[in-house]
């Protein structure tokens, strides 16, 4: 694993979007990996910057995004679908139909088998991460198997909570997810993930000092041969101990 620690997100996120950048450049068909959450936004705002410069072209590329919530429409403002359509895709030259977000509306498992079909025959050149403060990576809760697949999976209360500041209530927070599996995950070239602020501090150091096990999902990153995290002086607090 690669840390490069940033004095700002700002740093931090131009960083992020030079190696999506150099895989969009370097591959005639790229497949990129890509994430929710409020920590990769400064990474697509930095992407629609360089696109608006004419630095990237995105019309050969294919996304596949980690996660969608179950039992919202992919209309609803909170869905991961109108996420990444307002923070990203709606501002670049992408074609819509070359973005995948697990379809969480329909039947479950026949989303789910369709998903993992697909990342069979899409290898992912990047994918970028964030990580919840229980460790999660997408929405792999702990416990979840190593060698878990495209899966639906039922969201911790401490998921919930964090992410009931993007809704009316945490009632509304939906109470289950499809989420690409770690095995999905682990199968990609490159990964970067993304960690700012002292409220990620424990799940960072955990991930990267602590044993690799199920009960710290994003402690099988320490498995991948090719590994980036981007990271703020406030989250590697207590790695430098
Ligand atoms: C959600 C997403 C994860 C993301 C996490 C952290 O649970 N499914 O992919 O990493 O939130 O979000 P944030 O970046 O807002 O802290």
């Amino acid at each position: 694993m690669e840390i490069r620690i940033f004095e700002n997100k700002e740093s931090l996120s131009r960083a992020a979007a030079q190696y999506f950048i150099e895989v969009i450049k370097s591959n005639q068909k790229p497949v990129l990996g890509l994430a929710t959450g409020s920590t990769p936004l400064g990474m697509y705002e930095k992407l629609i910057e360089s696109y608006n410069d004419g630095k990237v072209d995105f019309k050969n590329v294919k996304t596949y995004n980690l996660d969608e919530y179950c039992g919202i429409d992919e209309n609803h403002e909170q869905s991961y679908r109108t996420f990444m359509n307002n923070n990203f895709f709606n501002h670049i030259n992408i074609d819509i139909n070359n973005t995948n977000i697990p379809n969480a509306t329909g039947d479950l498992d026949v989303a789910c088998e369709l998903y993992n079909s697909q990342l069979n025959e899409n290898e992912i050149d990047i994918q970028v991460l964030g990580i919840g403060t229980n460790g999660h990576i997408a929405f792999n809760e702990p416990g979840t198997p190593f060698g878990s697949k495209t899966h639906c999976i039922e969201l911790n209360q401490k998921t919930r909570e964090d992410n009931a500041r993007f809704f009316n209530s945490i009632d509304e927070v939906p109470t289950h997810a499809i989420t690409m599996g770690l095995a999905n995950i682990m199968k990609a070239k490159k990964i970067i993930l993304i960690a700012i602020g002292a409220q990620k501090a424990e799940a960072l150091r955990k991930m990267i000092l602590g044993d690799v096990t199920e009960d710290m999902p994003a402690s099988i990153l320490q498995f991948h041969p090719d590994v980036v995290i981007l990271t703020d002086r406030e989250a590697v607090k207590t790695l430098m101990k």
